[in-house]
């Protein structure tokens, strides 16, 4: 009989018809002389494959190595009771042929890249590596929360836009700049797509994008990335409560929306099985609190000093405190000197901003945000207390002349969100081709 052509995940739904597979050869066990089983990975899933007799005794069968591409007809039937395997399912083939062979033996790609590789070997051969189980996991559960993040800005309805990821003004400081020749003439890779999502505001209303940033940076850690993926959103007429509001709404939101998708959260609980939806509301502390913090923890510098208001609170203390008090926290209220441009300053204290870091446990700062300087002069003012010129910044200065408002934002690093959720020890196992120091290849 005839045929019909199907994706794994769609086994089920088939079960008793003469189906079509094609795939890759994920595992291979031969049993003796007259069976062969073949664990068909096709992206959507695995599944468990027969071969018999005469099927598993030709040229083909015999040299058939892991990641060679076939396609098997046959029927696919439920498993009695005491065997297992995907879907609780199993295909007896009826006929099959070889696509595609892969190299067995030493250049096996199990022989090339396995568990126990070094790290710059799983990173050279990351496009071999995206076919292992827990890398397809992770980037399927990946898609899921960009999907979950779309989805909750569209029900409380933002617009998405698309901003340029080349341009001539920093956002977050010149230290992390990535500068390049555009004709000729000065330009970067966007740092924070923030400063275009304020031009919107006064267009489209509340706005949000998913798009790339960019940072040289120069240290080594295993959150930081030159390119990561920015969920930011921006929105007018609010207050600083109402941005950390939303911020806790998005984030619990996504979460339950990833975990409604019955695939990904098997996955979150298979990678991060001790993993629990944060309770809300979400601690709320100071800056000079968790100054206060670290000094009553006796969590120092390297030096043996402790921090004191109006330093950086670098990712090592910031970690240390979030795992000891192990839930999310959103830090708010730093101090103008470590703060951008941009920030508003609060109205009952000058020396700090309306700003906002979200800290979750395992991760620390997943997300930064802020209300912005609303008043031309404030404006101006900071650009030359930061010395920046203010001329390439003119269409975000008329912002301001052109009918100004109070408003605030925040940007997500979808690589630290997808790590928290999946208790990955690095951001860059979040990412299809992870970019971060030395490394823009595969
Ligand atoms: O705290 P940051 O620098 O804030 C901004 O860029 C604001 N302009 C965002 C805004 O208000 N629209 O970056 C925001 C988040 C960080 O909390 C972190 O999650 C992520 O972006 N991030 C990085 N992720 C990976 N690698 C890096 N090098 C990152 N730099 C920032
Ligand atoms: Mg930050």
């Amino acid at each position: 009989p005839k045929a019909t052509s199907i994706k794994i995940r769609n086994g089920v739904a088939n079960r008793g018809k003469r189906v079509k597979v094609s795939g890759w050869v994920h595992r291979l066990r031969v049993q003796g002389k007259n069976m062969t089983f073949i664990i068909l990975r096709d992206g959507t899933g695995y599944l468990q494959c027969v071969l018999t007799d005469n099927l598993c005794q030709t040229y083909d069968a015999l040299t058939l190595t892991l990641e060679s591409t076939v396609t098997v007809y046959g029927v696919i039937n439920e498993l009695p009771a005491g065997k297992t395997a995907a879907d609780n399912h199993e295909l007896t083939v009826d006929y099959w042929e070889c696509l595609g062979k892969a190299p067995g033996g030493e250049h096996a790609m199990s022989n090339k890249v396995n568990e126990n590789s070094d790290p710059s070997v799983k990173y050279d051969l990351r496009h071999l590596v995206l076919r292992e189980e827990k890398a397809s996991n992770i980037l399927k559960v990946r898609s899921e929360v960009m999907k979950a993040f779309r989805s909750y800005f569209d029900g409380e309805g933002y617009v998405e836009v698309t901003p340029p990821a080349l341009v001539q003004t920093s956002v977050e400081g010149g230290s992390t700049l990535f500068e390049l020749n555009y004709y000729n003439e000065k330009a970067y890779l966007t740092q924070s797509s923030q400063l275009y999502l304020e031009t919107c505001l006064p267009s489209l209303g509340d706005v949000y994008c998913l798009v790339g940033s960019y940072r040289a940076e120069k240290s080594h850690t295993r959150r930081h990335l030159s390119e990561f993926t920015h969920c930011e959103a921006e929105m007018a007429f609010i207050t600083f409560d109402d941005l950390l509001d939303r911020l806790e709404d998005m984030i619990c939101g996504v979460i339950d929306s990833v975990l409604a998708h019955k695939q990904s959260a098997d996955i979150v609980y298979k990678l991060n099985p001790n993993f629990k939806k944060p309770e809300r509301p979400f601690l709320r502390m100071d800056y000079s609190d968790a100054i206060q913090y670290l000094k009553d923890n006796d969590i120092k510098k390297e030096d043996g000093t402790f921090y004191e208001f109006g330093e950086d609170i670098p990712e090592a203390p910031e970690r240390a405190m979030t795992d000891k008090i192990g839930r999310p926290i959103l830090l708010c209220r730093f101090p103008v000197e470590i703060k951008s441009f941009y920030m508003k300053r609060c109205p009952e204290n000058l020396r700090l901003t309306e700003s906002v870091d979200v800290l979750m446990p395992g991760v620390g700062e997943i997300v930064g945000g802020s209300m912005r300087i609303s008043d031309l002069d404030e404006l101006m003012a900071a650009y030359k207390r930061e010395s920046l010129d203010p001329s390439p910044y003119y269409w975000f200065t008329d912002q301001r002349k052109y009918g100004t408002a109070e408003h605030g934002g925040f940007g997500l690093g979808l690589e630290r969100y997808v790590a928290w959720l999946l208790n990955l020890h690095t951001v860059r196992d979040a990412c299809l081709y992870p970019r971060f120091t030395g490394r823009a290849f595969p």
